[in-house]
């Protein structure tokens, strides 16, 4: 089989899909390879991310990848959730096909993108 049950389950019944209106932070990639995009919305409280939930015009396997990556880095402080690689999330989603490995690095990169963002806009209030 090609996709692992959590695959599928991640597939069919998406985590934390969808935006966040009054979001603390966006962080929005696109995937050069196939064209697709993931934008991130996090809630931020104390440098914990107390809220996440993501959009993405993807492929299933961004999707899943997305789903998991999201239930992974909810509760964490944003140092730990920088060290959440997409190697983590496959390797909790047990495994994706290799040629759909890339599709779980655009939520990486959407993460870190909005995590950045985050903390330029800190910068930019303390000045
Ligand atoms: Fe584009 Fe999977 S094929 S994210």
């Amino acid at each position: 089989m090609l996709y692992s049950e959590k695959v599928f389950d991640h597939f069919r019944f998406p985590r934390n899909m969808g935006e966040i209106a009054d979001a603390d932070a966006i962080g929005e990639v696109g995937n050069a390879k196939c064209g697709d995009i993931m934008r991130i919305y996090l809630k931020i409280d104390n440098e914990v991310i107390t809220d996440i939930k993501f959009q993405t015009f993807g492929c299933g396997s961004a999707i899943a990848a997305s789903s998991m990556a999201t239930e992974m880095v909810k509760g964490k402080r944003l140092d730990e959730a920088l060290q959440v690689t997409n190697k983590a999330v496959v390797e909790a989603l047990d495994g994706l096909p290799k040629n759909k490995v890339h599709c779980s690095v655009l939520v990486e990169e959407a993460i870190k993108e909005a995590i950045n963002n985050y903390r330029k806009s800190q910068e930019n209030k303390a000045e």
